[in-house]
């Protein structure tokens, strides 16, 4: 569909009704109860394969005490942006964990992932540098790349012989070089090892965004870059709090300098409102949880495995590297993708229809996240709520 201007009440009307026309109207739903392995939804209960919050800590009684117990301190808002009045022990000692989970001198702590990738890659790179992404970043690194002003060199999806194509003819300012660690709509992952050592042969700075690694993937849940045994050797890893850790808020790793430039230099950390200090208590708990709790992990692994055998037999074309916490079932245009979703919905299962934009046009999926907390017969029952892939009308 074309982009068309959206000045007038009459033309953003017009552009949703062609957005509808389009099956790419989406719409908000709300839940009556929390996050969690079932959700309440127009009176029913569903399934809940929708959801980031692969632990299953977002509504874990020891973390819901931990932000109660904060609250009862420090109350509801921080008050401030943290270079104000916001700043708390319960940020400083969040970040202290997230830097020992991260195995980085320091970290900083954002209101949301989103805010933490378009504040760092805006604070690190300006008009004079050259920022070389993966295609496939997530939206809040495409946004933080373009408010640098760096120059912007797009590279083909997990490419590195393109990418060492634009390394060789880049000019003489600063290079980032910036990726997912795990592509939450393809469920891959980076190939970090190749691009540590890429990186240092260009002299260019590595800058990965674990959301999708922390807390689900390696040893004590440190993340892809611990998980492919390069931990420490990444200079800038961005994560969020709100998936596996299942509460809210970003943060940033790396050096004690980098974090000292970030607090003076970062817009979205400067001029806002610092995170609530009941969330980074609740985030603190969350990480001890589930750097304890290996059976999470497993868990939402062995589910993962049963949902991508289970789909593959009813004739699926799934996408899944292991130990990526997500799925994603191919089904082309979006007519079909709501199809099937709808139908999943009607069977009871909550699943997330994903289409253009945030995938390419005729690529639309479905995408499916396990929870921990899941149980096999309830992956069980999500299965058999898919009908066979060849009964899935085209649109
Ligand atoms: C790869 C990636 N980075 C960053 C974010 C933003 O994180 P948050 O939801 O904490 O703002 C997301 C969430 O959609 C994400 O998938």
């Amino acid at each position: 569909m074309k982009e068309t201007s959206c000045s007038s009440p009459t033309a953003w009307t017009r552009r949703l009704e062609l957005w509808r026309r389009a099956d790419l109207e989406r719409t908000l739903s709300p839940a009556s109860s929390s996050a969690d392995c079932w959700a309440r939804r127009r009176g029913g209960r569903l399934l809940n394969l929708a959801s980031n919050n692969y632990l299953g800590l977002a509504s874990d009684t020891r973390v819901v005490q931990a932000a109660r117990k904060a609250m009862d301190r420090w109350g509801v808002g921080a008050g401030g942006s943290r270079l104000l009045s916001g700043d708390t022990e319960a940020h400083h000692d969040l970040e202290t964990e997230l830097a020992e989970l991260k195995g980085t001198e320091a970290s900083l702590v954002f209101a949301s992932g989103y805010a933490a990738n378009v504040g760092v890659l805006s604070a690190l790179a300006s008009a004079r540098d050259e920022l070389f992404l993966d295609t496939l970043c997530h939206a809040s690194l495409v946004d933080g790349a373009r408010l640098s002003g760096a120059k912007l060199h797009p590279f083909p999806h997990r490419d590195l012989g393109s990418l060492e194509k634009l390394l060789d003819a880049a000019g003489p300012g600063g290079r980032f070089v910036v990726t997912d660690t795990v592509f939450s709509m393809d469920a891959d992952l980076a190939p970090l090892p190749a691009l540590v050592s890429m990186t240092r042969r260009h002299r260019a700075a590595l800058v990965v965004d674990d959301a999708h690694g922390t807390g689900v993937i390696g040893r004590e849940g440190r993340g892809a870059p611990a998980y492919m045994g390069v931990a420490g050797e990444v200079p800038v890893t961005v994560g969020t709090l709100s998936k596996a850790l299942g509460v809210q808020g970003g943060f940033v790793a790396g050096s004690r300098d980098l974090i000292r430039w970030l607090v003076n230099r970062s817009r979205s950390f400067v001029y806002s409102t610092g995170l609530a200090p009941a969330l980074a208590a609740a985030a603190l708990e969350a990480v001890r949880i589930m750097r304890k709790e290996e059976w999470r992990r497993e868990r939402q692994q062995r589910h993962m495995a049963q949902l991508r055998a289970g789909l593959g037999q009813l004739g699926y074309s799934v996408l899944h590297e292991p130990p990526a916490p997500m799925l994603l079932v191919m089904t082309g245009n979006p007519r079909r993708t709501l199809r099937l979703a709808n139908h999943l919905e009607e069977r009871g299962v909550l699943v997330s229809a994903v289409r253009w934009p945030t995938v390419a046009k005729g690529a639309c999926r479905i995408r499916l996240a396990a929870m921990a907390t899941h149980t096999e017969a309830e992956i069980e029952a999500a299965v058999d709520a898919f009908p066979p892939a060849s009964k899935v009308p085209d649109a």
